[in-house]
């Protein structure tokens, strides 16, 4: 086939497989474990039904499919010869509550059009599609279940130590699960896995501003997630002189103040209090308890753990100063992460080829690459955000963006083919 035909057959199948694509993430919308807006959390009754529309599509694509024990769907396009490298290709299937329909389910949905854009040809090595049971942290507070599962990195801490709003630890969650699928394979890489893609919509506005379809994530920031505990005094809302109370929710908000003042001073530094819940919570009470989240997230670890203290800190002199009491508890952390240089210069050389123009980014978001990333060579490729809206029900992707991944992810999988194929014949490559 010559290149220009290869490149307007190429042209031809992405403009219909971003319908389609479309059309499915429509289709999976309306999993949702709470009617009236989406949401999917891990190992729930939604999830199971997107695993019976994915099993369906994946199967129609030829591709063997199995879930593992940590509720990862996942599904094989064999390579050209039997023993071959592996390339995984997904993203996350679980959401945010009152999420978009694009976060995380654009990624598993792009490595199926992948595959059937193969049209049933097999490469020099084998292309695994995966999309992980949890990466939003919705159900148990922590996040990348799923990818930590596959990467061996779920520890003790996390299957013990986090349970869900009925007091269901993640140990008992698995344990349930798999005694409810006998049929589950293990949660571990399949032997020989080389690279991990994963497409995923960018979620802030840099794309949109720089007029650009398609960016290739160099690193993805550090976070850390931490609950605060508040403790005054509740008592009559008539009765208690203001300056006599102990108001455990006015002590978390001149914290929360402070939390925003601190991010603000340093550059690329975001501090989030995403949840806040107050006893005993009657309009007549003064508030005894205020229990706070708070998320952090910088792409330096040093700046984002200085931050960290720095928070912490602030909430117990503000405590101290009025009388109070606070917990301070850091129950998750995960480092940043630099992708892997081969990798990215494989997808930025694909949207070349493609002929796009992209952009190198940090991504803010958290994603199942930075848990991947230390195990497996990864690379991220970005679809621009119209309005950098994610976490929200407007959230989406364009069309002709989608259309470009597509036929960059296609010309991905042939510039991978001779990538592998150099590495196998000279390991030193
Ligand atoms: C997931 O989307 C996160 O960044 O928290
Ligand atoms: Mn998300
Ligand atoms: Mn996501």
């Amino acid at each position: 086939m010559s290149t220009e035909t290869a490149i307007s057959e190429r042209i031809a199948i992405s403009r219909k497989a971003a319908l389609d694509l479309q059309e499915r993430i429509a289709a999976l919308a309306s999993c949702t474990d709470k009617p009236g807006e989406i949401l999917r959390t891990f190992l729930s009754p939604a999830m199971e039904e997107v695993h019976q529309q994915l099993r369906w599509w994946l199967e129609r694509a030829g591709l063997q499919v199995n879930v593992d024990s940590a509720g990862n769907i996942r599904g094989l396009h064999e390579s050209e010869s039997g023993d071959s490298p592996v390339l995984l290709i997904g993203s996350h299937l679980d959401t945010v509550p009152n999420a978009g329909a694009y976060d995380g389910i654009l990624g598993v949905l792009m490595g199926l059009a992948l595959v059937e854009g193969l049209r049933a040809r097999r490469m020099p090595y084998a292309i695994e599609l995966i999309g992980f049971s949890d990466e939003e942290g919705t159900r148990f507070g922590i996040p990348f279940i799923g990818s930590r599962a596959l990467a061996g990195t779920l520890s003790e801490d996390h299957l013990l130590n986090s349970s869900d709003k009925s007091g269901i630890t993640v140990r008992e969650a698995l344990a349930q699960y798999v005694e409810a699928h006998p049929e589950v394979t293990p949660s571990v890489f399949s032997k020989k896995t080389v690279g991990y893609l994963e497409f995923h919509i960018e979620q802030g506005p840099v794309l949109e501003n720089r007029n650009l379809p398609l960016g290739v994530v160099q690193s993805v920031a550090g976070q850390t997630r931490c609950h605060l505990v508040f403790k005054g005094n509740s008592g009559h809302a008539g009765t208690s002189p203001m300056a006599l109370r102990r108001d455990a929710l006015a002590t978390a908000a001149i914290w929360m103040t402070r939390c925003e003042i601190i991010a603000t001073e340093v550059d690329g530094l975001v501090a989030t209090v995403g949840q806040i819940s107050v006893e005993p919570g009657g309009v007549n009470v003064i508030p005894g308890v205020a229990r706070c989240s708070l998320d952090v997230r910088h792409a330096d670890d040093v700046v984002r753990n200085l931050a960290v203290e720095n928070i912490l800190s602030e909430a117990h002199a503000i405590a101290n100063r009025r009388g109070l009491a606070v917990e301070t508890h850091i129950y998750h952390t995960q480092p940043a992460v630099h992708l892997d240089s081969e990798m990215i210069a494989l997808a930025e050389k694909a949207a070349r080829k493609a002929g796009f123009q992209s952009i190198r980014m940090t991504s803010g978001a958290g994603h199942d690459a930075m848990v991947i990333a230390p195990h497996v060579p990864s690379t991220m490729i970005f679809l621009r955000s119209p309005g950098g809206i994610s976490h929200h029900p407007d959230e989406s992707a364009l069309i002709e963006d989608i259309e470009a991944a597509i036929h960059t992810g296609l010309c991905f999988l042939d510039e991978f083919a001779a990538f592998v194929t150099k590495k196998e014949s000279d390991p030193r490559a």
